[in-house]
């Protein structure tokens, strides 16, 4: 008798760095292929000198206008895409108009070209993406960021009921992690329940395979964030989260 077994393929938009870029060592390791992209070509070179057997990599600005045809590229070199991965993002409460472009208009145009292509081809799939904890209720110290994490998760839903509508075999995932010492971070200040990157990406790494809809990652901020939903809108103003304090230790 023979037997067939097709190798899985996950594409991850934003491996070049942090968790993104754990997350594709994990997944090689665990014997996928994987098409990863990001703008630091470098980075792309070093990741793929790993295991170029089991890497493609393209370089992808998920704010120029030409990202979902490079994607389109990167899927047809692959041999095909069963997990769509979106972990690009920025932190840069300093520069809205970048923060928007990135985690908001990025974030749509990639996971809406993810959605197009496997609505064609409609087998069983999924596409996987990053919000955060920090988009559960708007935080003063990062208008911005938390406004743009908040869309994200909300995207996610409304892309949840449109394939649900249109009966395709297509899971969607939110995953929330807490804080997590990566580049994102500043180096200079310690978060508030502050996790590291292994474990964190380890619950990446199950949550992305799992069937739950939304992953919060870590157990305080599972926590916290299903008390945020009990807090009223005149008592939220009031409450001023220690998001950080100054210095690691
Ligand atoms: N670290 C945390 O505490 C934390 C907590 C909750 C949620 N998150 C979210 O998790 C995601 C990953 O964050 P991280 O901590 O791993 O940060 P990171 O180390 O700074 O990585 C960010 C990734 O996003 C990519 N990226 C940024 N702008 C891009 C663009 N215009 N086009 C394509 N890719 C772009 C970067 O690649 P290039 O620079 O090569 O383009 C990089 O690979 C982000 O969405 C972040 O908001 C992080």
């Amino acid at each position: 008798m023979y037997f067939c077994i097709m190798e899985k393929k996950i594409v991850i938009m934003g491996a070049t760095s942090g968790l993104g870029l754990n997350l594709a060592k994990m997944f090689v390791a665990a014997g996928w292929k994987v098409g990863a992209c990001g703008r630091n070509e470098s980075a792309l070179a070093r990741l793929k000198a790993q295991e170029p057997s089991r890497i493609v990599t393209a370089a992808i600005d998920i704010t120029a206008g030409d990202a979902p045809e490079r994607l389109e590229r990167l899927i047809a070199e692959l041999g095909g895409m069963d997990i769509y991965f979106h972990g690009s993002g920025i932190l840069r409460e300093s520069d809205f108009e970048a923060t928007i472009a990135t985690n908001v208009g990025g974030f749509t145009r990639m996971i809406n070209a993810a959605y197009d292509y496997f609505s064609l081809s409609r087998q069983p799939a999924r596409i996987v993406a990053i919000s955060s904890i920090a988009g559960t209720r708007g935080l003063a110290e990062l208008a911005c960021y938390s406004a743009t994490k908040a869309y994200d998760a909300t995207f996610l839903e409304a892309m949840r009921q449109r394939a649900h509508k249109e009966r395709l075999p297509l899971r969607i995932v939110d995953i929330r992690p807490g804080w997590t010492r990566t580049p994102l971070l500043d180096g200079d200040k310690h978060y508030l329940f502050e996790m590291d990157e292994e474990t964190v990406c380890c619950g990446i790494f199950r949550a992305t395979l799992r069937s739950r809809r939304v992953a919060i990652i870590g157990l305080r901020w599972q926590l916290l964030c299903a008390l945020q939903h009990f807090v009223p809108a005149w008592l939220w103003e009031r409450i001023h989260l220690p998001l950080w304090r100054d210095g690691r230790n």
